[in-house]
């Protein structure tokens, strides 16, 4: 694809200081675990083979379905109308580029937040202590990868234009790496950003009928309900381990990434590149206060908070992060479904197999 950067600023490091961590006790202790482990390596697909990449995608049929049938027009009737607007001068051209661009911008964030799922998982392997955490993490390791590889191939041949990383994401996926506890890692990656884009690309798939996307997030859906399945596995029993001050740590860092990954999507970079104040566009969203834009950001607690209760972290020091929850409006969500009894039903790939064998 063509692009701006030079090779310099192709590369961003993250400092970390964190040591490797070896088991010699190779016993297996952990059955959940070994079964996941076991599921993992039944579950691989192969991005090049697996999927059909001859489809013909139509940019602006994607972004209209994905936008309510209208493009982008639709979905901000409230700003478009709302007086003193920064984008009141759009036309419906404009509008349908609006829809296009914010489908490229949603699709590159998933990809540079795979990116650093991959990065993540790899530190993973390093650093945490059991033999069975290892083996399994080695196998999401893979699916990381492959799920970069799906999203870029996806952005590049099919929708022809990438955006860079959202600095919020940045700075979220930075600090996660620059923390040298294994199990802020897990947290982090696995329960929140995970949680959050499985969420994402669910709501996404159930949308779209562009047969390549739909199958391509089905198939990435398949992997990422295992992923927050093994963060919960983990942490749990870690957590039984820890003091009420170092559980509100765990608070602390949850309901800040929370809040953050929320702000990731105001999709600044996107109003950028249709020449208005995004500041602006924000103020403006706010004072309206379109309901369709709470719904969406609501959805994505849903996998966040059953996902808290589950590892202890709702209730554990005075109920710190359920009040926190409670003061945001998304606390309703800690009864729904937990990911940990969802990845079963998401096996698509081992569906499939079933079906055409
Ligand atoms: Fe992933
Ligand atoms: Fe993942």
């Amino acid at each position: 694809m063509t692009t701006t950067e030079n090779k310099f600023d192709v590369i961003h490091a993250v400092e970390a200081n964190f040591d490797a961590i070896f088991t010699w006790d190779y016993g297996r202790s952990r059955p959940a675990l070994v079964k996941l482990y076991e599921k993992a390596k039944a579950s691989q697909w192969n991005a090049s083979t697996d999927l059909d990449w001859a489809t013909d995608v139509d940019p602006e049929k994607v972004s209209r379905e994905l936008g309510g049938g209208g493009g982008g027009g639709m979905r901000f009737q409230a700003l478009r109308e709302a007086e003193g607007s920064p984008v009141k001068h759009f036309t419906d051209k404009d509008w349908d580029r609006v829809g296009i661009e914010l489908q490229n911008s949603l699709l590159s964030q998933f990809m540079h937040g795979e990116q650093g799922a991959l990065l993540c998982t790899a530190r993973i392997v390093e650093t945490v202590p059991w033999i069975d955490a290892k083996y399994y993490a080695a196998t999401q390791v893979m699916d990381e990868a492959r799920h970069v590889e799906v999203f870029a191939r996806y952005l590049d041949e099919k929708l022809g234009s990438q955006y860079r990383i959202n600095p919020n994401l940045k700075q979220i996926l930075d600090d996660i790496l620059a923390d040298a506890r294994w199990d802020i890692a897990y947290l982090g990656m696995q329960i929140m950003v995970e949680g959050l884009a499985l969420a994402a690309f669910g709501m996404m798939h159930a949308i779209t009928n562009e047969p390549l996307l739909k199958k391509l997030l089905r198939y990435v859906m398949s992997d990422e309900a295992r992923h927050v399945a093994f963060g919960v596995l983990s942490l749990q029993e870690y957590y039984r381990e820890l003091t009420d001050a170092e559980m509100r740590e765990r608070q602390e860092f949850a309901f800040d990434v929370a809040c953050r990954l929320q702000r990731r999507f105001g999709q600044g970079e996107v109003w950028e590149r249709m020449g208005v104040d995004p500041s602006d566009v924000f103020s403006t969203m706010e004072r309206v206060n379109p309901p369709a834009q709470q719904q969406f950001q609501q959805l994505l607690f849903s996998k966040i908070v059953p996902n808290c209760k589950k590892l202890g972290l709702l209730d554990a020091a005075d109920g710190w992060l359920r009040d926190r929850f409670t003061e945001i409006g998304v606390i309703h969500f800690e009864d729904f479904v937990d990911t940990g009894e969802e990845y079963a039903m998401l096996d698509e790939v081992a569906k499939d197999r079933a079906a055409s064998a």
